[in-house]
């Protein structure tokens, strides 16, 4: 059994070269908005989720990014409901979100 039940890596990554970063994206208020919502939905702690910051995960092209393990499901998201819908169905209950899915195909 894992230390944790799931796993959440938001890309914080910021580029200041001009190319696509999540960093643009507004990564930084979801991974906050993330942390205190399953902070507040009690689901923290060994047994259950970590919610953690990643550098650059190499899907920038569909920033921004997160990655729930062990499932290794991708997603691409654009506010805080998304985030929320990300947290209560698959955080909590082990649904993926299939609307915020990033697509196979999605690299740099
Ligand atoms: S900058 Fe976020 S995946 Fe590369």
């Amino acid at each position: 059994m894992s230390y944790y039940e799931r796993h959440i890596f938001f890309c914080l990554n910021k580029r200041d070269n001009g190319e696509a970063c999540c960093a643009d994206h507004q990564a930084q208020q979801a991974f906050d908005h993330c942390k205190a919502r399953v902070k507040a939905e009690r689901l923290a702690g060994p047994g259950k989720v970590r919610v953690n910051k990643a550098g650059c995960l190499d899907r920038c092209a569909g920033g921004p990014v997160a990655v729930v393990y062990p499932e290794g499901t991708w997603y691409t998201f654009v506010n805080q409901d998304d985030i929320d819908e990300i947290v209560d169905s698959h955080l909590k209950q082990g649904q993926v979100v299939e609307r915020l899915l990033l697509p196979p195909d999605v690299g740099r």
